[in-house]
């Protein structure tokens, strides 16, 4: 059975905030860009956690052995989502971005000035900042540019900027502005040509997709459990070799190995938990409405019933998106940038941003908060990309990001009313 309005509104009933009604009408969560919502397993293994070990780790009694045992799986489950090699490769931190700041703060000590280090104009600052602070090192940071027009990243730009002296190339592997999703593999065998390693930020993407770090081949790859149904929490992967080799900086009684060295202080235990039920979540979309794509694949386990949900996701998402770019495409003074043809909809996920004539994103984000319906506005810390689209000065854009438990319903109701905004 593959996903759809049915099967959504079986899974809809299971997010508890998205269940809300206010004033009497429903409230429509189009901010899981921001943040999605949570899945009603991932509250319960939070709250088991509290209730039934909630102790430090690695101590000799049961509370904290039921510690260690959570965050072990946990660190399997990740590892499944990533399709990392061993559990050991996955770091849990306080958010990508940190856990970023520590990568970058780490390889930052072996290198030195003249050294180089690719950006892009099309990421969230998150991989963007931690590698410009290494610019104090006498390290070169470059920028490889997107095309305003299309939301696509300038490849010729990158095979300019990537040379023997680059030693890590930053990049996003979906944009949380315009939704595009970047060439990453190419990108990855453009560096790995020079020796320079790749640090992809999948937060924007993990949501939408299935990730399989061994296909393509990358050093790193972080995301956040917030933005795939889970708790506030960062997630990292590293490659075994590399994350034993990095120095960071840490307490002397910590272990000395990945992943502990990178794990400073004491973790999150319970988004640790909350993370690995997101997880398990994403894997019983795929047990249920995984269809060919669970019978086809050539995975075992939870990874194979995690990519035929994933890959069932992406392909209910792409109805919805397609049914509101087309919608938006109709407003009069609505201007949608990024990837706009229907026909290229394999290319972006459904995270799209407009602007509406006459109107400030804020007025239009505020009206539309009157109606229940939740988007953000502004330049979601992609800063760089907001800069280059000419928008800093006139706040940004509006943002609406659609996820496998939005319904067209929810499309329908927030066009009719996007409509009526713009008219007013
Ligand atoms: C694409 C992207 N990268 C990085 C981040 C930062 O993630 P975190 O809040 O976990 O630091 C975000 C957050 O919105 C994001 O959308």
């Amino acid at each position: 059975m593959a996903l759809d309005a049915k099967g959504v509104r079986k899974i809809r009933a299971e997010f508890p905030a998205l269940m809300e009604s206010v004033n009497g009408k429903p409230v429509i969560f189009f901010d899981g860009p921001g943040g999605t919502q949570v899945h009603r397993s991932v509250i319960e293994a939070m709250n088991r956690y509290f209730a039934s070990a909630n102790s430090n780790h690695g101590g000799a009694y049961l509370y904290s052995r039921r510690t260690d045992e959570a965050v072990h799986a946990a660190r399997s489950a990740m590892a499944d989502f990533f399709n990392a090699a061993r559990p050991e490769e996955i770091v849990f931190g306080p958010n990508m971005t940190t856990l970023t700041f520590r990568i970058s703060e780490a390889l930052g000590a072996r290198l030195k000035p003249g050294d180089e280090i690719v950006v892009t104009r099309l990421d969230h600052d998150g991989n963007v900042a931690p590698w410009l602070a290494l610019e104090s090192r006498g390290v070169t940071v470059r920028y490889v540019d997107f095309d305003p027009g299309t939301g696509n990243l300038n490849m010729d730009d990158m095979e300019r900027a990537i040379n023997r002296r680059t030693k890590v190339v930053a990049v996003g592997y979906a944009s949380n502005a315009l939704g595009t999703i970047n060439d990453v593999q190419t990108i990855i065998s453009m560096a790995h040509a020079f020796d320079a390693w790749v640090y992809v930020d999948a937060v924007h993407y993990a949501p939408h997709g299935p990730i399989d770090v061994k296909e393509l081949g990358c050093d790193f790859l972080a995301c956040s459990a917030y933005k795939f149904f889970g708790p506030h929490l960062g997630v990292l992967y590293g490659r075994y070799e590399l994350l034993d080799a990095l120095p960071p900086r840490k307490v002397r009684p910590a272990g000395d190995a990945p992943p502990d060295k990178f794990e400073t202080g004491t973790n999150n235990f319970e988004a640790i938990c909350g993370a690995a039920a997101a997880v398990d979540y994403l894997a019983s979309v795929g047990k249920q409405f995984g269809g060919e794509y669970g019978r086809n694949s050539p995975c075992v386990g939870r990874r194979r019933e995690l990519k035929a949900g994933m890959s069932a996701i992406r392909e209910y998402e792409k109805t919805l998106g397609q049914a509101l770019l087309v919608g938006l495409m109709k407003i009069p003074g609505v201007k949608v940038y990024g990837i706009t043809q229907e026909e290229k909809l394999d290319q972006r996920v459904p995270t799209f941003s407009f602007t509406v004539k006459g109107l400030h994103p804020r007025e239009v984000a505020k009206s539309l908060d009157r109606e229940n319906i939740f988007v953000w506005d502004g330049h979601f810390y992609a800063v760089e990309a907001i800069e280059r689209l000419g928008l800093m000065g006139q706040g940004g854009v509006v943002r609406i990001g659609l996820y496998h438990y939005n319904t067209m319903e929810e499309v329908r109701v927030f066009l009719e009313e996007l409509t009526r905004i713009q008219g007013s």
